[in-house]
């Protein structure tokens, strides 16, 4: 059979597409998650797991997320005059309604691990975040924070 040219043409332009097809998989199933940069550390993880058998849930919030006897833990890490050492202080304290834990120095540790790594994810409340004309609500992230 002869080919006629517009055979040809579609032949390629089923080269073409089939080509697209196959970059456009490759660059689909190959592109590292950029969420698999948010994962905890082992010791987050651990920190994550007393917070939850510990229900700190039941009185705390992350990003206002929670209880609300106690306050926000977002970025405690991160604010002036908290940090490492001042969380460390609350947990075997008994202060006001949150109750005397137990922890051992490496439960505090991993408790203070894992509000720190979630600290990194961003601000919360985001104050200076900007509502532009559009509606499009434009956060400010942690990277641009002159800090
Ligand atoms: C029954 C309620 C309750 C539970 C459960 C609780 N807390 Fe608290 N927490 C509070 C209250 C109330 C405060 C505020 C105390 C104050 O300001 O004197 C507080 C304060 C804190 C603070 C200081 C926050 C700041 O910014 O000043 C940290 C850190 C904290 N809690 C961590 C934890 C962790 C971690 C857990 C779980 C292991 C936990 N809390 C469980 C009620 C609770």
């Amino acid at each position: 059979m002869k080919r006629t040219s517009s055979t040809r043409f579609y032949m390629g332009f089923l080269a073409v597409l089939i080509t697209l097809f196959a970059i456009y998989n490759f660059t689909v199933y190959t592109k590292t998650n950029p969420e698999s940069d948010l994962l905890l550390s082992r010791e987050a993880i651990k920190g994550e797991d007393l917070w939850q058998q510990n229900n700190c849930f039941s009185c705390h919030q992350l990003y206002g997320l929670g209880g609300y006897l106690g306050p926000d833990l977002t970025n405690t890490y991160s604010t002036d005059g908290k940090g490492e050492a001042y969380i460390k202080a609350f947990l075997n304290s008994g202060i006001k309604t949150m109750p005397k834990f137990n922890f051992t120095e490496k439960e505090k540790s991993n408790l203070v691990a894992f509000l720190k790594e979630v600290d990194q994810t961003g601000i919360y409340p985001n104050l200076n975040a900007k509502i532009e004309k559009t509606g499009w609500v434009t956060l400010e992230y942690k990277s641009q924070k002159a800090k």
